[in-house]
């Protein structure tokens, strides 16, 4: 029995001006298959946490079938071309008649084209309405200040919890989010493409987007808009998961830090005022109120460092510390590379138990 096989045609023009209709050479099969592996390797990046095709939100569910409805009817189009190409090039100069030729052209060239783009346009803004009302009252409320290059997240829950945090955001699975975006200094856009559309942080305006995750699950989220040198270093983590588990964080993130007990963070704890670094950082609990830098209170509970560019243990706090500029170009701490072995270690040991 012989293998099925897949041959793909060509179409050649000769000297004398006729078409050839060919299989295809080794050369071009080669190309053939390499667009193949290229797609697979780029469909097999739509998954992930932070894919707008993979989605874990309501709203991001809506534009997936934006999406894939358009990319459907643009490959349907496509193939009608192509097939329309074929048919005109394969049939002789004389067989067209001046009728049909005036008909295709004003039918797919103004008719049809009219008539699809009017429903896709129809489809595509269906959804608006829905994607910008705010979530229904009582929903909980989450305040993001897009800084230069982090975010400032402060929680409002229904309840009367206030938790103020850094580049982190919790959210119980199945309830509606409202978030209320502004920016002091450039424009951002916030993004969470696992769960909906981006909206842009603009200065001296708030912008809103009300959202629901549908799934739990460690999500990133980014901003998506040029904003200066570090702007592809500021991304944030999104952890959905459920009401008890998230009630569970909001009030431990809303509590003031806790004591040092250890003498090395004890140490820390005493550099960390000593330094200066409580012009610019608020925790709770402690003397040190700065409102300029990112809330430490919990910071050794979170997932990431400096606006998830480095993971929370103790060899990237040191590199943080010490090398800020290195991490994330211009931003506004300063290095503190000047401080001995001791005092990073110490200052380490006290920030990363700040849980
Ligand atoms: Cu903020 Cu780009």
């Amino acid at each position: 029995m012989t293998e099925p096989r897949l041959y793909f045609v060509k179409v050649q023009v000769d000297r004398s001006g006729g078409y050839q209709i060919g299989r295809i050479g080794t050369h071009s099969r080669r190309i053939l298959r390499l667009c193949l592996i290229l797609l697979v390797a780029t469909m097999s990046g739509c998954s992930g946490i932070q894919s707008a095709l993979d989605p874990a939100g309501r709203e991001a569910e809506w534009l997936a079938e934006i999406f894939w409805v358009m990319t459907a009817g643009a490959v349907i189009i496509w193939i009608g071309v192509i097939a329309l190409a074929l048919w005109a090039v394969r049939t002789r100069p004389e067989a067209h008649s001046l009728r049909r030729t005036r008909l295709l052209i004003v039918g797919g060239g103004a008719v049809i084209p009219t008539i699809v783009l009017a429903i896709l346009l129809l489809y595509g803004l269906r959804p608006i309405p829905i994607l910008l009302a705010p979530a229904p009252e009582g929903s909980l409320k989450v305040y993001v200040t897009g800084e230069q290059w982090w975010w400032r997240i402060r929680y409002e829950t229904p309840n009367g919890t206030v938790a103020v945090l850094a580049n982190e955001i919790r959210l119980p699975v199945g309830q509606p989010v409202q978030f209320q975006l502004d920016s002091p200094d450039v424009i951002h856009s916030f993004w969470i493409p696992s769960l909906a559309g981006k909206v842009d942080m603009i200065p001296g305006r708030t912008t809103y987007l009300s959202l629901m995750p549908t799934r739990t699950g460690v999500f990133r989220g980014a901003c998506a808009e040029y904003c200066g040198a570090s702007h592809a270093l500021m991304a944030f983590a999104v952890v959905v998961t459920e009401a008890e588990e998230f009630q569970r964080w909001i009030e431990q993130q809303a509590s003031p830090a806790k004591s040092p007990v250890e003498p090395v963070a004890i140490r820390g704890s005493e550099l960390f005022l000593a330094n200066g670094c409580s012009a610019c950082h608020t925790i709770r609990g402690t003397p040190a109120d700065g409102v300029v830098g990112p809330d430490l209170t919990h910071v050794g509970s979170r997932l990431t460092i400096g606006a998830a560019t480095l993971p929370t243990d103790p060899a990237a706090f040191h590199r943080w510390i010490a090398h800020t500029h290195q991490v994330k170009p211009d931003v506004l701490m300063p290095s503190f590379d000047m401080l001995p072995e001791e005092e990073l270690i110490a200052l380490t040991a006290y920030l990363r138990r700040l849980e």
